[in-house]
């Protein structure tokens, strides 16, 4: 009998999981019972608390969990080092992901994968994450790595270390939300890799760099990128149009920022990143970059409804506008959602390793068979 395929393991559960629900049909998204929406104001390591711990921290909980970070951003002299001796021009996504798996190297217990090891490990990652995304950028650029400030937060911090200096509160608070919307999303691709990875029992850096390896996609977490790439080859918002339309007629053509695999409406970080995008518009006075991005999602939306499609923007699409504003390069897009997607991945890691069962779906074959072995004098 032929196998039903489900290409891309579209609409399959592969497991269950007490992390993230997506309704895609009503446009929800659900971290451990709170819609998206209630989350906005609350603290990156909140939102950490919450998805790691399964409750929204204390007062005291939250001090006590930022403590115990604190002394976790440095990096081993090594990795710096190994850092360094990248060329200038290696995309930071390549240096990100060689540095996670390095980090295994100058670990006291890398492959220890009970719950207490695993999640020493996640606590050590959510801050390196940043502090590695930062100081390859800095010596990119011929300038000393930054010593992180204990005092700041994740997203405070992450700014510090790239500019060495005092992040504003309003910048450290986009970056905040900028963290909270990107750090979970269920199963896709990279944490289906990191979970699978892991399902061997194979070690905590193995799956993350695993998972690094494959949000870089342009299809997945590489798309910001890609959004700013266009937007920056359209020029203005006069020509949005015209780039629509060309990208639709092309068969191939994918106007990136747009469509979703389980979002059937508009995805709700889309819609609370229009709105940070519209702020910084506003208080910058340079409205170019969101001009053009809300010109374009006016276009897709006609174009879609003509083609009866549901194709809305996703997370990706007004996250660049906002990064834009911000001052960040367009290759640090992808890095930024890594250093809030790590945590999305340990939550998941917790999860599998607590329970783990294989991955190992079976995939249809439909070559030859029957051949006969010839001796390679014999095949002429
Ligand atoms: N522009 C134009 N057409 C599109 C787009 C798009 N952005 N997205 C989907 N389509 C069309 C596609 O051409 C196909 O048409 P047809 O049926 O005529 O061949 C149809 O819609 C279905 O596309 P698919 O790729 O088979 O569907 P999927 O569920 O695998 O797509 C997707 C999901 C995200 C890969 C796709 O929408 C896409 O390539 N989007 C652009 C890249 C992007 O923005 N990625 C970020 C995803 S969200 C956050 C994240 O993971 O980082």
């Amino acid at each position: 009998m032929e196998p039903t395929i489900h290409r891309g393991l579209a609409g399959v559960y592969f497991d269950t999981s007490h992390i993230c629900h997506i309704d895609g049909e009503r446009g929800e998204l659900i971290y451990r019972g709170y819609d998206i929406s209630e989350l906005t104001d609350a603290s990156y390591e909140e939102v950490v608390h919450l998805l790691w711990r399964g409750e929204l921290p204390t007062r005291d909980e939250l001090s006590a969990f930022r403590q115990e970070l604190a002394p976790l951003f440095a990096l081993p002299d090594g990795v710096i080092e190994a850092l360094r001796n990248l060329p200038k021009d290696t995309d930071p996504m390549h240096a990100l992901r060689s540095a996670v798996s390095l980090l295994a190297a100058y670990d006291e217990d890398p492959d220890g994968v009970d719950d207490t090891n695993v999640r020493r490990i996640g606590a050590s990652l959510l801050v390196r994450f940043p502090a590695l995304v930062a100081t390859f950028e800095r010596l990119r650029r011929d300038l000393p790595p930054v010593t992180p400030d204990p005092e700041l937060t994740i997203a405070g911090n992450f700014l510090y270390m790239l500019s060495g200096e005092a992040p504003s509160e309003a910048a450290t608070r986009v970056m905040d939300v900028a963290l909270v919307l990107h750090a979970e999303h269920g199963s896709n691709a990279s944490t289906f890799v990191a979970r699978s990875t892991a399902s061997s029992l194979t070690d905590t850096y193995s799956a993350i760099t695993a998972a690094v390896g494959s949000l870089k996609g342009p299809l997945h977490g590489g798309a910001n990128a890609a959004v700013m790439k266009a937007l920056e080859a359209i020029g203005s918002v006069e020509a949005v149009e015209q780039y629509v339309l060309d990208t639709l007629a092309d068969p191939k053509g994918r106007v990136m920022g747009f469509g979703h695999r389980v979002y059937r409406v508009l995805d709700p970080r889309a819609a609370i990143l229009r709105g940070v995008s519209e702020r910084l518009a506003e208080e910058s006075g340079d409205s170019t970059w969101f001009e053009m991005s809300l010109e374009m999602e006016r276009v897709m939306d006609r174009e879609m409804e003509k083609k009866g499609r549901q194709i809305k923007a996703n997370v990706d699409f007004f996250s660049a506008s906002v990064y834009r504003m911000l001052g960040f390069p367009s290759d640090q897009y992808t890095p930024i959602f890594a250093v809030a997607r790590i945590s999305g991945w340990m939550a998941h890691l917790y999860e599998q390793y607590a329970d783990n069962s294989l991955t190992r779906p079976r995939i249809h074959y439909l070559g030859e068979t029957g051949k006969r072995f010839v001796p390679i004098d014999e095949r002429g």
